[in-house]
């Protein structure tokens, strides 16, 4: 059987290099794994606890239960300001209710920041890790996929039936890639 990872974009923008890193990321996992990106981000409201009762809005219900039904997870993210963008800290907040019965509790992430910056990212990087933690998440370590100067080590192409995918050009981002989804594979496992 495989595992199924739900991969999950701090970003909403459509070219985002968060988005186009995880959509790169299935054919680089290793055998038996899984990826699939979550796409309701954006519909998920601001985290209001008043909402947050026996049934839930629908885009809270769809992003807990695939957070629930995945068998790990794998988080890209932009850093804005320093830290993480507030879509995904009010995606993380919501995930992580009712306190009990998280979907997040135990489940195995891997963490990933691309920034078309120099060297900038890991501020992210280090605040998305202690609020998954915080949620009692187990966040596989691994050498950090700390994505910068991001343009230049992904490139977008066209297969045969017109589909445009992302591949990491980029040797090194290939590796780091490749040892964190086997690192979350044994985690799992
Ligand atoms: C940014 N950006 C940014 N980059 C960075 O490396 N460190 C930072 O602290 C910030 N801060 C920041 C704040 C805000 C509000 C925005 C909109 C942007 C730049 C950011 O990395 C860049 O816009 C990325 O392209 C965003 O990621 P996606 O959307 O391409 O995935």
């Amino acid at each position: 059987f495989s595992l199924r990872i739900l991969a999950i974009s701090g970003s909403l923008r459509q070219d985002s290099f968060n988005t186009r890193l995880l959509r790169a990321l299935p054919p680089l996992a290793p055998e038996g794994m899984e990826i699939e990106l979550f796409d309701g981000l954006g519909e998920v409201p601001l985290y209001d606890q008043d909402l947050d009762v026996a049934d839930p809005p629908k885009p809270v219900h769809r992003l807990r239960t695939a957070i629930a039904e995945a068998d790990g997870l794998i988080i890209a993210s932009p850093e804005y300001n320093g830290s993480i963008p507030g879509v995904l800290k009010n995606a993380i907040d919501w995930a992580s209710r009712p306190m009990v019965r998280s979907a997040l509790l135990a489940k195995c992430v891997v963490t990933m920041v691309a920034t078309p910056g120099v060297g900038l990212g890991r501020n992210a990087l280090s605040d998305l890790g202690r609020v998954l933690h915080d949620c009692h998440a187990f966040v596989v370590s691994g050498p950090w996929v700390h994505l910068s100067e991001a343009p230049a080590k992904m490139e977008d192409v066209q297969d045969e039936d017109g589909e445009v995918t992302t591949v990491l050009t980029d040797p090194r981002t290939r590796r780091l890639v490749d040892i964190q989804l086997t690192s979350l594979q044994q985690a799992i496992k």
